[in-house]
C-alpha cells in the first residue's frame, strides 16, 4: 500500500504527524506533499522539524491567492503528482483550502480519499473552512471522525455508515507526545512571565479570523480590551501574519498588550499549558486548552467543535467584548469554566487510523 498525505497550513501539520508516524511503524510505503499554502519559516518550517514530520517529497509552492486562485493551483499542481505517483489512497486532513482541493483533484482520478477530521461542521457556510469540509467529507472514502458529534453530522447528511470511523482526535496524539517536552519556560522568560516561584498568570492570544481581523472596528474593540486586561495581568498575543497586516494598515493602537511573531508549536504548547486563562478564534487551540483544562474563550459565534463547550473548558463569547474581559477576571478570580477530557482524546488517534487502513481498507468499497 502506497499512502500520500497533503498538507499545506500551519494546523495540517499536528495533524499528519501521528498518522504518518504509525503507518511508518507498520512498515507502509508514504509521500508526502506540501502545497506551500503556508511558507513563511515559523508558520511552516519550524513547526514541521518540531513534530518530527519528515522533509515533504514535494513542495507545490502555492503560497497565498484568493480562495480560488488557491484551490485551483492546489488542483493543477496535486493533480499532476497523483496522476505521476498513483497512490492507493490519499490523506487529507482538517478544513484548509488545501484540504478540499487535494480531494476535488484526487476523486476525479479514482484515487480513494481519507479524511482525518471528519465530521465537524459549525453550520455557517460564510466560514471557508465550513466549504472546505462539506466538499472535502461528501467526496472522501473513509471519514476519520475525532469526536461522535462528526459522526451524527455525517450520517444526517446521508453519509454511508461503513464510511465512518469514530477514531478520536489527532491534534492530541501530537500535544500527548509533546507535552513533556514543552516545558514552556524559555518563552516565559522570552516574554517576561516568570517570577521567583513560577509562571505569573497572564493571559493568551490568537486571532486570525476574518471575521475578527479583516474589520476595523472589530479589531480595534479586541485590541482595546486586551488592553484593559493588560493592566491587570499581562497579555500575551502571538501575531498571525494576515493579522499583523491589518494591526499595521488599520493603525491599530496597542501599548501594553506583549504583540510577538507567530510562534511555532512546543513554545506556543508550553505557554498554553500555563496560561491563566486563552482568547482565540482558533479550532485547534479550542481543542488543546480542553485537554490541558485551561479555560479558553473563543471570540466566534459558532464552533464546528461543540465538545470543547458542552464537555471541554470553552466558551463562545461572540463578538463580545465586554464579556470577554468579565469572563477573563471571574478566571482570575479562581472561577474558570471546568471541563473534562472528551472520548477517546488520548493520544491513539493516529494508530486507530493506520488500524483501519491496514485491515478495513479491503472491506470498504473504495471504488
Ligand atoms: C488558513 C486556513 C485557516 C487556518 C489558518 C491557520 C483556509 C481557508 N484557511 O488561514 O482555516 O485556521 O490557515 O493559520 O485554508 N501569510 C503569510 N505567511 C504564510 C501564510 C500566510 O504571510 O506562511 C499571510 C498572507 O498574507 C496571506 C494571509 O496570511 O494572504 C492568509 O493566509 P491563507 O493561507 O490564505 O489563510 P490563513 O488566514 O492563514
Amino acid at each position: 500500500m502506497h499512502v500520500l498525505h497533503v498538507i499545506g497550513a500551519r494546523p495540517n501539520f499536528m495533524k499528519a504527524a501521528p498518522v504518518h508516524r504509525a503507518l511508518a511503524a507498520r512498515g507502509i510505503t508514504q509521500t508526502v506533499i506540501h502545497t506551500g499554502q503556508h511558507y513563511d519559516a515559523v508558520m511552516s518550517d519550524g513547526i514541521l522539524k518540531e513534530l518530527g514530520l519528515p522533509e515533504p517529497d514535494v513542495n507545490l509552492g502555492v503560497g497565498s491567492g484568493s480562495h480560488a486562485q488557491q484551490t485551483g493551483q492546489v488542483m493543477m499542481a496535486i493533480e499532476e503528482q497523483l496522476g505521476a505517483r498513483r497512490p492507493d489512497m490519499l490523506l487529507v486532513y482538517g478544513d484548509v483550502n488545501s484540504t478540499m482541493a487535494a480531494t476535488l483533484a484526487a476523486v476525479k482520478l479514482g484515487v480513494p480519499v481519507g479524511h482525518v477530521e471528519a465530521g465537524l461542521r459549525s453550520g455557517d457556510r460564510s466560514m471557508p473552512e465550513e466549504i472546505n469540509r462539506l466538499v472535502t467529507d461528501r467526496l472522501s472514502n473513509l471519514l476519520f471522525t475525532p469526536s461522535t458529534d462528526g459522526n451524527d453530522n455525517l450520517i444526517a447528511e446521508g453519509a454511508d455508515p461503513m464510511s465512518i470511523r469514530f477514531v478520536g482526535n489527532v491534534m492530541i496524539d501530537t500535544l500527548t507526545r509533546l507535552l513533556p517536552v514543552a516545558d514552556g519556560e524559555a518563552a516565559l522568560r522570552q516574554f517576561g512571565l516568570m517570577n521567583g516561584a513560577g509562571p505569573k498568570p497572564f493571559v493568551l492570544v490568537t486571532l486570525h479570523r476574518p471575521s475578527n481581523v479583516d474589520e476595523p472596528a472589530v479589531l480595534a474593540r479586541l485590541l482595546s480590551a486586551l488592553e484593559n486586561i493588560s493592566a491587570r495581568v499581562p497579555v500575551l498575543f502571538p501575531v498571525h501574519p494576515r493579522t499583523r497586516e491589518r494591526i499595521a494598515r488599520f493603525n491599530i493602537p496597542h501599548q501594553r498588550t506583549i504583540l510577538s511573531e507567530p510562534l511555532t508549536y512546543l513554545p506556543f504548547l508550553g505557554l498554553q499549558r500555563h496560561a491563566a486563562a486563552v482568547v482565540t478564534d482558533s479550532g485547534g487551540i479550542q481543542e488543546e486548552t480542553t485537554y490541558l483544562g485551561v479555560p479558553c474563550l473563543t471570540m466566534r459565534a459558532n464552533t464546528e467543535r461543540p465538545v470543547t463547550v458542552t464537555v471541554g473548558t470553552n466558551q463562545l463569547l461572540g463578538n463580545d467584548t465586554n464579556r470577554m474581559q468579565r469572563e477573563v477576571l471571574a478566571i482570575l478570580d479562581g472561577h474558570g469554566k471546568k471541563g473534562r477530557i472528551p472520548e477517546l482524546w488520548d493520544g491513539c488517534a493516529g494508530e486507530r487510523i493506520a488500524e483501519a487502513l491496514v485491515l478495513d481498507v479491503a472491506a470498504v468499497d473504495l471504488a
